[in-house]
């Protein structure tokens, strides 16, 4: 009982000695400093985020999604870069505010993560060789190779193939090198991504086959029961209504949404 007392007029002082601090009057009172808001993502995941050629400095949609963020909260934007797998760990730790990386939004992150309102549609997609031609869905790939990014949507699918050989890599990217090398028959990872891929030069020797499976969303992350995610809605609200997300989708996708 006595240590809760002295404990509360420690708080009573220290509260006062603020105040007096302060100085009270609006005038005096300094500027608040800069909001941060200290991103994290794994930039390997084109059209989503990717360094820019020749670059460290990263682009693709969530990056100028979570700029215009940022900016509607007045916050300044800082962005790293770390392994898929380490998003969640790093938001738990308090390492980051919050996690944009092509996210889909599932009932298991949701026990560990507070998800944004949902920002993008995403599906996945099996990717193999251009003249793998035996092969039309899913089904035709029991106790094949399958290679997917680690801890990604696309890797609890390739478990899910009955004796399916799953290997995992850092990137998307690493997976599909490890299609184009023969080291497994299929990938399977997010649709947008793997078409971008294919686009960009991968479809020299790969192709998508079957149709996209499981509709997914994706979301922006924070800590668990985090109150980011109320301003986060709120900013990603307001550049829904002034046409700036359009803008944004429109650059990245070629239509509005
Ligand atoms: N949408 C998938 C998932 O949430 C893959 C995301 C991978 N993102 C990335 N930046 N590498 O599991």
């Amino acid at each position: 009982m006595k240590k809760v007392l002295v404990f509360l007029m420690m708080a009573i002082m220290a509260c006062s000695m603020m105040l007096t601090g302060c100085g009270g009057s609006k005038e005096e009172k300094k500027a608040e400093p800069a909001k941060v808001l200290r991103v994290g993502t794994e930039p390997a995941f084109a059209p989503f985020e990717f360094p820019k050629e020749g670059s460290k400095e990263l682009t693709g949609f969530d990056i100028e999604l979570v700029q215009a963020i940022g900016k509607q909260m007045g916050a300044k934007v800082e962005i790293s870069g770390m392994g898929f797998d380490a998003l969640i760990p790093a938001l738990n730790a308090g390492n980051i505010d919050v996690a944009i990386a092509g996210m889909t939004i599932t009932e298991e992150r949701k026990k560990a993560v507070s998800f944004s309102d949902p920002y993008y549609t995403s599906g996945l997609i099996i990717m193999v060789k251009k003249d793998n031609t035996a092969v039309k869905s899913i089904d035709d790939f029991k106790g094949k190779r399958i290679a997917a990014q680690i801890g990604t949507t696309g890797e609890m699918k390739s478990r899910s193939v009955e004796g399916a050989k799953v290997t995992t890599f850092n990137t998307q990217d690493e997976a599909a090198l490890e299609l184009k090398n023969g080291g497994v028959d299929a990938v399977i990872g997010d649709l947008p991504v793997m078409e971008y891929y294919l686009a960009k030069g991968g479809s020299q020797f790969a192709m998508t086959v079957g149709e996209k499976m499981e509709a997914e969303q994706y979301g922006i992350a924070a800590k668990k029961g985090s109150k980011l995610v109320e301003d986060i809605n709120k900013a990603m609200a307001e550049l829904k209504k002034n046409g700036e997300f359009d803008k944004i989708y429109k650059k990245w996708f070629g239509e509005a949404k």
